[in-house]
């Protein structure tokens, strides 16, 4: 009889890959609440409650600055802009990244160029940023990407890039709380980058970015260039963009921050059980290690790599399990990035990559069962296969 029911219950299990409804249903009054405040307000552009939410924002991170913009997306380019990156300037980033990060470093006006990544850490592979910095004199910035949650070795670049005179910008738009050595992923370069789009650790409920850095005169710059520029009524020092966080997202944005450490030790724990699963069953894939730098990981994404990936794709979607390939295709390879000259093989690791990741459900809602659920289901595919 218990069997019975137990297989009934497994057979009817779902497990998406996020569950943004599970996550909001408990805080939802508290979120309404601050939501009224603001309509109450009547103030729905930067005001009080952004820079309210900048103030514990930038606590958060550890640092002196938080300047709110409109995306993950616009905080790259206010960030390439505040730098002084512009036409005639190359910035060293990853082919492996969500496009935002190559496509802001083109909207600045500015050439990106690649290095590979680790396949380990999925991060940038500092080992190959000295050669390219040499053979390419107009790169004035690195541009790391922190991706699924884990920081790149920002010391050993931070190094170079002191010896050069060049500037460094993380793309923390997936770490936010994760830490290097013990420090925040936001302080760890001249700029840092984060996205608020709702399904990231620290999600809004629409578009929401910022910037962080511990430089005041870039702070002041970040905050004139989210306003077209501006640095006194209707003057204008800079061309900036519109790019400004509303208050109805800082103040959606102000409540979940409360709950964010909760949900990243929740992912963390999800993470040690899959990777306790997959050792003691000798499951075939290859779970995120991360590196000894890493003292803290958010696990915005648990990505493994695996054999036949879009064969288990297929068979996690039969048995009601949710995952996604981030990224699927290397940006050297889009056709909108084709005039920079590179052809596949010239970063074999990122295209590697884009064959192996598949990225399983790690948010903070999932049940011990639903895990177990997920690495039976794995096990099952490779004993069959
Ligand atoms: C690594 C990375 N950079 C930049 C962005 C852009 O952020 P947004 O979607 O808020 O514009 C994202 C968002 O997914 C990202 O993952």
């Amino acid at each position: 009889m218990s069997l019975c029911v137990e297989s009934v219950s497994l057979k009817e299990m779902q497990v998406p890959l996020l569950d943004l409804a599970a996550q909001t249903a408990p805080i939802r009054d508290e979120v309404l609440d601050a939501i009224a405040r603001v309509v109450d307000s009547q103030k729905f552009i930067l005001g009080d409650e952004v820079r309210r939410v900048e103030e514990r924002l930038a606590e958060y991170c550890g640092v002196r600055f938080a300047i709110g913009c409109a995306s993950g997306s616009d905080a790259l380019l206010l960030a390439l802009k505040a730098v002084g990156i512009g036409p005639g300037d190359a910035v060293l980033t990853v082919p492996f990244t969500f496009f935002a990060t190559a496509g802001a470093v083109t909207l600045s006006g500015a050439r990106p160029v690649f290095v590979d990544v680790e396949p380990e850490t999925f991060n940038m592979d500092v080992s190959q940023v000295a050669a390219a910095l040499d053979r390419d004199p107009k790169i004035k910035a690195i541009l790391p990407v922190h991706l699924y949650g884990g920081c790149a070795d920002m010391d050993a670049l931070n190094e170079i890039a002191r010896a050069r005179g060049v500037v460094v910008i993380e793309d923390a738009a997936q770490a936010i709380g994760s830490e290097y050595k013990r420090r925040r992923a936001g302080g760890l370069g001249a700029i840092a980058c984060f996205s608020f789009y709702p399904t990231k650790n620290l999600g809004a409920f629409g578009d929401g970015g910022m910037c962080t850095t511990n430089d005041e005169a870039l702070a002041e710059r970040l905050r004139a260039l989210r306003v077209h520029g501006r640095t006194g009524t209707y003057f204008h020092e800079w061309v900036g963009v519109a790019s400004r966080l509303d208050a109805i997202q800082a103040a959606v944005l102000g409540v979940k921050l409360k709950y964010l450490d909760g949900w990243s030790e929740r992912r963390a724990c999800n993470a040690a059980l899959y990777r306790k699963l997959f050792e003691a069953r000798n499951v075939p894939v290859i779970a995120p290690r991360p590196g000894a730098h890493q003292t803290r990981h958010i696990f915005h994404q648990f990505v493994i790599r695996c054999q036949d990936r879009d064969g288990l794709q297929k068979h996690l979607k039969s048995q009601g399990i949710g995952s996604e390939v981030y990224y699927p295709i290397s940006l050297h390879e889009q056709p909108c990035f084709a005039d920079l000259g590179y052809s596949r093989g010239d970063f074999p690791v990122s295209e590697e990559l884009a064959r192996t990741v598949l990225a399983l459900p790690v948010n903070a809602e999932l049940t011990d069962q639903q895990i177990e659920y997920v690495a039976d289901a794995i096990q099952a595919f490779y004993a069959q296969s």
